[in-house]
């Protein structure tokens, strides 16, 4: 152990952000005024709106959770047969497609941005390929022009998995104006939450058209049913939370950046410790998450034994994202989740460590984690 002292109370890699609750309670006494608690209620029509407007994209449909919006994103492109995807993600990515049936094909990623690497999905396409899953991990946008390109080529559908991406901008554009679809994830432990709930978010007025009757059971009035659709409607609860919520994104975002430069401050020079991958002036990033890499060769120790390490001194950093998805026992059988199609993917996913980031952790906290972090050092 080194000098440092436990923290007193633990210290967890993320924390909710929780809205003052006489606004809640203001908002729930519009809800029992208007007496309607789901269903395309009034909170639900303003809470479109208005996310349309703060996310710049052209049409937006929301949904109980990122993973059933996803589901239901597939569903109206009529995705089948294999769709190309990454495999360093959370579980939900490949699980969609597995709940559509279509087999999900891993392909590498690149070493620095951690994205699915562009440069390799032209070798995965095969005449079962429909469309390109990809994910703007840890709200990192991916290459976005050769994604397209590569897509428009081969006929193929692209969709995002943009559920670490709210708020983020390429070139003054929202991140949800590219590809046909991307999903946003608003679970109570993203920079934006509705509690639990997300979005989908598409250029075409038809597709939303779709996109909405997928997500009411395909229910299209009293007398016809007109698909096989879904329960995936966000209520009037979770709608009126968001929109409290929207007030409190860009406070919480300028916090989580004092944070991150704290930790580029302190962890910079330190030899076997990667950051967070730099983007491009063209970019605007929503700082939620602050990863890094830690090289056991240079830095002496493992990703595993800091992890295990900093629980002694009461703080819980995640390996995030591990195991890969291609080590999954439902994946691990699929030719595409070799090893040797996955070099980078198997190195990424073992040297990764999710820090704690959150508004309301102190900038003197970081201080400390990092100088844990540095006496770990061998
Ligand atoms: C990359 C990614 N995709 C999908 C999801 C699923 O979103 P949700 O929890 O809203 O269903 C998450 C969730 O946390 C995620 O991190």
């Amino acid at each position: 152990m080194s000098n440092f002292e436990p923290f007193t109370e633990s210290i967890y890699v993320t924390r909710p952000v929780f809205p003052k609750i006489e606004e809640v309670t203001k908002k729930l006494e519009d809800i029992w005024l208007a007496k309607w608690l789901t269903n395309n209620g009034p909170q639900h029509y303003m809470l479109e709106k208005e996310l349309t407007e703060y996310l710049k994209v052209p049409y937006l449909s929301l949904f109980n959770n990122g993973t059933i919006a996803l589901i239901v994103a597939c569903q109206s492109l009529r995705l089948q047969g294999d769709v190309i995807t990454t495999p360093f993600t959370f579980a939900a990515t490949p699980h969609v497609l597995s709940w559509n049936n279509i087999q999900p094909i891993f392909c590498d990623v690149d070493e620095e941005t951690m994205n699915i690497d562009a440069e390799k999905i032209e070798s995965m396409i095969t005449p079962h390929t429909s469309a390109i899953l990809a994910v703007h991990v840890f709200g990192t946008p991916c290459d976005t022009e050769k994604i397209q390109e590569v897509a428009d080529r081969y006929g193929l559908k692209v969709i995002y998995d943009a559920a670490h991406a709210f708020g983020v901008e390429i070139d003054g554009q929202g991140i949800g104006n590219f590809g046909d679809i991307s999903m946003l994830s608003f679970h109570a432990t993203k920079l934006y939450h509705t509690v639990e709930g997300g979005a989908l978010v598409h250029k075409d007025e038809h597709l939303k058209a779709r996109i909405d009757l997928l997500k009411n059971f395909g229910i299209k009035n009293e007398d016809e049913v007109v698909m096989p659709g879904i329960n995936g409607k966000l209520n009037e609860v979770s709608a009126a939370i968001g929109r409290i919520m929207l007030n409190y994104v860009e406070g919480e975002r300028k916090k989580r950046i004092r944070l991150h430069e704290i930790y580029n401050e302190e962890l910079g020079e330190v030899e076997g410790i990667k950051l967070m991958p730099k983007c491009g002036e063209n970019k605007k990033l929503n700082y939620q998450y602050y990863v890094i890499r830690i090289d056991e060769k240079i830095f002496g120790k493992s990703r595993d034994e800091v992890y295990d390490e900093f629980k002694n001194y009461n703080v819980f950093t995640r390996k995030y994202f591990h195991p890969l998805c291609s080590e999954f026992t439902c994946y691990r059988q699929l030719n595409s989740s070799s090893p040797e199609n996955l070099p980078v993917a198997n190195v990424v996913g073992k040297q990764v460590l999710s820090m704690p980031m959150y508004g309301e952790l102190s900038e003197d906290d970081v201080r400390k984690i990092c100088g844990i972090l540095k006496s770990m050092k061998k």
